[in-house]
């Protein structure tokens, strides 16, 4: 007798009744029903990158290079000590293990991974930047993240990647002259007493405009590295080309407690309603109603204000740094403060067995956590409304199946060399 059919045999005979139980009735190695299948067909695998029109170097190879480099550099920092990938580790798929990010400060939300992020319309959590190109800009001058300015990120390309950067955009404005071009300067004040704002604003329009189009020049190069970003098959990619080539086995990808959770995710669970497609993100904002974070004050309204920036922000689709002129995802945005109050993107669950803690501003630090959330659904939602009325698990549906399920998402690091830091890294910090 299959070892799950004894359980339930010694369950039935010390319960009375499997429902009684809570244990599922069915059998978890039972056949995939025609439905169950083309939903777990519509999961898997990961489907070739999408374009980047906003970008037109995001394919070339010369910017990932470039890229990569600039993402491992501790120089693009004020306190030369942050590199994008101090919050994106690849060891950690490209996270920080952190509820919320140290970098020159700390972050008020957690850092999520970058894989997935280039099949993204919106980017962050709350979606703010409409491309990867744009999005890289937003850390470099954060106070928190990397804590400089764009004329400082104009001044270390001139300085150690001149060459790599000239071949590609074009030759760099005159940074040496420093009567036009001060040493720091920036559009966004960090704080009142602070000079580079008055410095930026004492600039002529035309060298205001020449420093964006390096800034943007970065994050383009930025872009093309994390397009090189992409992970290998998982455990449950595996199963499923098995089991849809004829093997009812899935060639033994999935143990029995993940196969059940499987059956739960697309099912019973209905976790699949919002991960859905093969990153499992319906690439959505959701308001799920989570508690806040210890120690936040004040409420995070998350795509409320989200949206609004994603239709203003000076590197959108459209402005002269952008290499598209339209972009439907961003015209069709109605930004409605009252629509997207407390909502958030729907994370990627690939690897997310890897990428602890968890949600915007990680609020839980296991995956046990995160299904007891969704299994009770406690306290209200901060700001706005939780979506759902009812808790999204059946009684029948086992945490621990689920997790294991989660688990079976794991699949290889980017293959080399994009998984460390470049060889031949910056001169010096
Ligand atoms: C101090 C830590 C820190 C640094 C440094 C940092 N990030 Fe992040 N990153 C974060 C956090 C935190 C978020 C989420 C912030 C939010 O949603 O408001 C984030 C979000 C992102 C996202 C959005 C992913 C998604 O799913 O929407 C991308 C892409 C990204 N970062 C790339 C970069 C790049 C490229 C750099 C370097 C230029 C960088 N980050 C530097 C912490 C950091
Ligand atoms: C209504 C849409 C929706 C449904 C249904 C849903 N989720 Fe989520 N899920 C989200 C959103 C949105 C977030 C991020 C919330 C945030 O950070 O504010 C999230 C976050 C998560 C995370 C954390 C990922 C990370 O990297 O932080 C996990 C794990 C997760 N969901 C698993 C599940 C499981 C398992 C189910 C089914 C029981 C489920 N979700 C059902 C929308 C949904």
């Amino acid at each position: 007798m299959p070892r799950f059919a004894a359980r339930c045999l010694l369950l039935a005979l010390l319960c009375g009744s499997f429902v009684a139980c809570g244990k599922p009735a069915e059998d978890p190695n039972a056949p995939w029903s025609a439905s169950e299948l083309a939903l777990l067909r519509s999961l898997t695998p990961i489907p070739a990158l999408p374009p980047s029109p906003g970008n037109r170097f995001a394919d070339d190879p010369r910017a990932a290079a470039l890229g990569h480099k600039l993402f491992f550099d501790k120089g693009l920092s004020a306190n030369g000590a942050v590199a994008c990938a101090t919050c994106h580790n690849p060891a950690l798929f490209f996270t920080d293990g952190l509820p919320r990010s140290k970098g020159v400060g700390t972050a008020a939300r957690n850092a999520p991974t970058l894989l997935g992020a280039p099949w993204l319309p919106f980017l962050f959590h709350d979606g703010r930047k409409d491309s990867v190109w744009s999005q890289a800009l937003g850390p470099l001058e954060n106070e928190v993240e990397h804590g400089t300015d764009r004329v400082a990120v104009a001044r270390r390309i001139a300085t150690d990647y001149r060459t790599e950067y000239e071949a590609l955009f074009g030759p760099l404005p005159p940074l040496s002259d420093a009567a036009r071009f001060p040493a720091h300067a920036r559009p966004v004040p960090f704080g009142s007493a602070q000079p580079e704002h008055p410095a930026w604003l004492a600039m002529s329009d035309a060298d205001r405009d020449a420093v964006n189009r390096v800034f943007a020049g970065a994050g383009k190069a930025l872009e093309a590295y994390e397009r090189k970003l992409v992970p290998g098959p998982a455990p449950f990619d595996r199963y499923v080309a098995a089991v849809v080539a004829g093997d009812a086995r899935g060639g033994g990808f999935l143990s029995p407690a993940a196969r059940r959770g499987l059956r739960a995710f697309v099912g019973k669970a209905q976790c699949v309603t919002c991960h859905n497609g093969p990153w499992f993100t319906d690439k959505g904002f959701h308001n799920i109603g989570l508690p806040k974070a210890p120690g936040q004050s004040g409420v995070d309204v998350g795509r409320g204000f989200g949206a609004q920036q994603a239709k203003s922000d000076p590197f959108r689709c459209g402005t002269p740094y952008s290499d598209a002129t339209q972009c439907d995802e961003l015209r069709f945005l109605n930004p409605r403060f009252e629509d997207f109050l407390g909502a958030f993107k729907t994370p990627t669950l690939r690897n997310v067995a890897r990428t602890a803690p968890y949600m915007h501003s990680g609020q839980f630090a296991t995956l046990k956590d995160v299904v007891d959330f969704y299994r009770t659904l406690p306290g209200q939602a901060q700001v706005g409304h939780r979506e759902f009325i009812l808790s999204l698990l059946d009684p029948q549906v086992e945490a621990a199946d689920l997790i294991a399920f989660l688990e079976s998402l794991t699949g290889p690091l980017p293959p080399a060399p994009w998984s460390s830091a470049p060889r031949s890294a910056a001169p010096h910090t």
